[in-house]
C-alpha cells in the first residue's frame, strides 16, 4: 500500500517544503511524467512525424500513446483526442472554426459558473458572425448553478452550443451534466463541456455522459503544461479548422495546426497513467474528507466567510473564502509569508466573482485539495489564518 510520504516522494517540486494548495491553478508534475519528458528529449526519438525513419516513428508512437492515454481518462476514442498547448488556445481555435457554421440569429448558452475560457471565445466568435450569446444564471447567494432553465433557451431551436462547466475552478460547485446534455440534445444543440477542474477529481466519461466535446488540461492533473479537447460525434470530420493547405489529414492531426510539442505529449502519457493507476472514485472520497475538513475548520477561524456550495462528494474539492477588513491579495501575501501557496483574485471566473458580489472586495482567496495534500497541509493553512485573524487590521 502507498502511503503519503511514498505518495509525496512523488513530486520533486514538493521538495522545498512549501505548503502547495495552489492545485486548482496548476498541479506539480508527478516523477514519471518529468523522466518520460526527459527520456524522450535525451533518445534518439525526437523528430518530425510522418517521415519513414525510426526517429520519426517513434515520435509517431509518443503521439499515439498519447491519445490513447487521454482517451483512457477521459472516456473518449484516441481519434477524438487534439491537443494544443492550452485548453483557452484550443477554445479559440475550436469556436472560430465553428462559427463558420452559425447565422445572424443562432444562439449560444454560456454560464456565469464558467472559467473565462469557456465564454469569452464563444461571445468573440459569435460576434463575428452575428450571433447572440445568453448567459445561464448562477444562485447568487451560493454559486450554483440550475440547469433546468437550459429549457427555455434552448426550446425554440436557435441554439446551436451550450457550454458548460464541468466543476467550477472557483467554488468547486459541478452542475447535473447528464441533465444539461439531455436537454441540449433534446433540443438539437451541441454541447460542450469544460472538464478542466473536474477531470483531476471526479470520474468524467464523455461517451457516457453524451457529451460532444470535453476539455481538459493535463498541468491541472500532474502532467506538463498543455490542454486537450476529447472531439466526439463525427465533429472533428464536420467542421473545418483553419489549418495550412497541406496538412489536409483526417482526425485530430488537421485541427492541430504546426509542430506539436511531442516531448510535452510524452509526459502527458505518464501523467494520465498515475491518474488511472487508482481509483478516481476512491480518491475523490479521500479528496472530500480533507474538503470537509479544511471548510470546517475555516468556518471556526474568526473573520473568515466560505463563499460557495457545502461539501458534497460530488464537487470539485477547491473551497473559496475571504477574510473580513483585509483584501484576498493581502490575505495571499501574508499565506505566502508563511510559506502557504494559495491564489486570489476571479482565478477567470469573471462571471461568478460578478454574481456573487465578491468584485468590488477584490475577489476571493482560493484553495484546492489534490493527490498530494495532507492533513497536515489543511492544519497549516488553518493556523496560519488563525495567526492572521489575532493581528490588527489596516
Ligand atoms: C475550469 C477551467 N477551464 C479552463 C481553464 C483554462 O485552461 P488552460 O490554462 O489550459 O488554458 C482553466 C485554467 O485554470 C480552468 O480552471
Amino acid at each position: 500500500m502507498t502511503t503519503a510520504d511514498d505518495l509525496r516522494a512523488r513530486f520533486p517540486g514538493l521538495s522545498d517544503g512549501w505548503v502547495r494548495l495552489d492545485g486548482p491553478a496548476g498541479t506539480l508534475p508527478v516523477d514519471t511524467c518529468v523522466d518520460a519528458i526527459a527520456d524522450y528529449m535525451r533518445s534518439p526519438a525526437p523528430a518530425n512525424l510522418g517521415g519513414e525513419f525510426d526517429a520519426s516513428r517513434a515520435s509517431g508512437a509518443v503521439v499515439a500513446g498519447a491519445r490513447a492515454a487521454v482517451a483512457g481518462l477521459v472516456g473518449a476514442q484516441p481519434d477524438e483526442i487534439v491537443f494544443g498547448p492550452s485548453t483557452t488556445n484550443l477554445m479559440f481555435a475550436f469556436t472560430r472554426a465553428l462559427s463558420r457554421h452559425w447565422e445572424p440569429g443562432d444562439r449560444i448558452v454560456c454560464t456565469q459558473l464558467d472559467h473565462d475560457s469557456n465564454v469569452a471565445p464563444w461571445m468573440l466568435a459569435a460576434r463575428d458572425v452575428g450571433a447572440t450569446v445568453e448567459l445561464l444564471e448562477v444562485d447568487p447567494v451560493d454559486g450554483t448553478l440550475d440547469v433546468e432553465p437550459l429549457k427555455g433557451l434552448c426550446a425554440d431551436g436557435r441554439t446551436r452550443w451550450v457550454a458548460i462547466s464541468g466543476a467550477s475552478n472557483l467554488t468547486g460547485h459541478a452542475p447535473d451534466l447528464e441533465r444539461a446534455v439531455a436537454i441540449a440534445h433534446e433540443y438539437g444543440a451541441r454541447i460542450l463541456v469544460d472538464g478542466v477542474a473536474r477531470v483531476p477529481h471526479l470520474p468524467t466519461n464523455a461517451a457516457e455522459l453524451g457529451v460532444d466535446v470535453l476539455s481538459t488540461s493535463p498541468y491541472k492533473w500532474y502532467g506538463p503544461h498543455a490542454g486537450a479537447l476529447a472531439v466526439r460525434n463525427n465533429l472533428l470530420r464536420e467542421i473545418e479548422p483553419y489549418r495550412v493547405r497541406p496538412a489536409d489529414y483526417d482526425g485530430p492531426l488537421r485541427w492541430e495546426t504546426g509542430t506539436q510539442q511531442i516531448e510535452v505529449l510524452a509526459g502527458i502519457t505518464a501523467a494520465a497513467e498515475f491518474m488511472t493507476s487508482t481509483s478516481i472514485a476512491e480518491e475523490a472520497a479521500r479528496e472530500t474528507r480533507l474538503l470537509a475538513l479544511l471548510q470546517e475548520g475555516l468556518h471556526e477561524v474568526p473573520g473568515v466567510t466560505v463563499h460557495g456550495p457545502s461539501v458534497t462528494p460530488d464537487r470539485a474539492p477547491t473551497v473559496v473564502f475571504t477574510v473580513a477588513g483585509r483584501s484576498p491579495q493581502e490575505v495571499d501575501r501574508f499565506l505566502a509569508s508563511r510559506r502557504i501557496a494559495v491564489w486570489h483574485g476571479d482565478n477567470y471566473a469573471a462571471e461568478l466573482v460578478d454574481a456573487l458580489g465578491l468584485r468590488a472586495s477584490g475577489g476571493v482567496v482560493r484553495a484546492g485539495i489534490v493527490r498530494y495534500t495532507t492533513e497536515d497541509d489543511v492544519a497549516a493553512l488553518l493556523a496560519a489564518l488563525t495567526e492572521l485573524s489575532a493581528l490588527p487590521t489596516g
